[in-house]
């Protein structure tokens, strides 16, 4: 491990951990495993090679945050920009995949920028049911001197059919009630005290402005360079599948479809090209299994901010 702060929380994995996180994790061969050597399993492989011969209609859920069309370093691979019709076709070769893989009940959920966003959906639209985007903010975002600093990010929720999972009771957002109304009884109208405050109950909609991007003083940060929030995920995981559901990403990064998975009782299946961020993800998974709290998340409801 790397030398840091006593406050800095941010998981490094190096040398000698990289080797035995790593050998915890499934080595790709030609084709891929049947699914139940898959479940519960960090593949370290291509996902271009291994969706073609995953076992199809196995899945509930595919929870997915793939390389946006910028140039990006993940640790020895770069992903270099293309231009729209190139990313389209890249997107395709394996959203088209995911089509077959998914059950008939299935749903998914694309992760993307502003630029990708528009690509996204039109391949999306040709195999899948497209039923939302829901724009997140970012509290981080790079200056720019010549443009808008940019602080969204998208999420398609797309699904195989009209038959589909979605846990809308799981998903209730608390806010404070500024007008407390009562009936003519004089019984709280839709609305509950805890604490000595007041708060009601209402559907989420598809702007998310309570979320923070994993930074250096929160546990579940690490060295990965595009990580997403554990509360974001969790979100799209509470609302589309039930536990012991099978939750898949083709493109796991530091694993946090995969942990959030595990911590909120779905079984998990995810792919990752690097070996360094396939042991990070094993190592998240470990402490999955004794700390199951997920920031933000109190286990019924979520918290307007998670910085503390
Ligand atoms: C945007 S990151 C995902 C980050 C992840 N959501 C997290 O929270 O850590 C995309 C990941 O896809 C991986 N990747 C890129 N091409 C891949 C491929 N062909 N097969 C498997 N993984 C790939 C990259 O190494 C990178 O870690």
């Amino acid at each position: 491990m790397k030398e840091k702060s006593k406050r800095n929380k941010t998981l490094f994995i190096t040398g000698e951990l990289v080797s035995v996180y790593s050998k915890k994790c499934l080595p790709a061969g030609k084709k891929c495993p049947p699914l139940d050597e898959l479940v519960n399993k960090t593949v370290i492989g291509d996902s271009f090679a291994l969706l073609k011969t995953f076992p199809s209609a196995s899945v509930d859920l595919v929870v997915t945050d793939p390389p946006y069309n910028i140039e990006k370093k993940f640790n020895q691979k770069s992903f270099k920009k293309m231009d729209d019709a190139d990313y389209c076709a890249w997107l395709e070769s394996w959203i088209c995949e995911l089509k077959r893989i998914l059950k008939a009940n299935g749903s998914l959920y694309v992760c993307c920028d502003w630029s990708s966003s528009p690509l996204v959906y039109f391949v999306l639209k040709k195999y899948f049911v497209v039923r939302n985007r829901i724009t997140w903010k970012r509290e981080k975002g790079r200056a720019c001197r010549r443009n808008w600093k940019n602080n969204l990010e998208d999420v398609y929720f797309a699904t195989v059919s009209d038959d589909y999972t979605f846990n809308l009771d799981r998903v209730m957002v608390k806010k404070s009630v500024l007008a407390p109304y009562k009936d003519e009884r004089g019984q709280a109208k839709d609305w509950f005290c805890e604490n000595g405050k007041k708060y009601r109950l209402t559907a989420p909609s598809n702007v998310w402005t309570d979320i923070t991007v994993p930074y250096w003083s929160m546990p579940e940060n690490t060295e990965h360079p595009t990580q997403k929030p554990e509360k974001l995920i969790a979100k799209l995981i509470l609302a589309s599948s039930n536990e012991g559901d099978i939750v898949f990403d083709p493109f796991l990064g530091s694993g946090t479809t995969s942990v959030v998975a595990r911590k909120l009782n779905r079984r998990y299946i995810g792919i990752e090209a690097d070996k360094g961020y396939a042991a990070i993800a094993e190592k998240r998974l470990e402490t999955a299994a004794e700390i199951s709290s997920i920031q933000g998340y109190d286990g019924s409801c979520f918290s307007d901010r998670d910085d503390g």
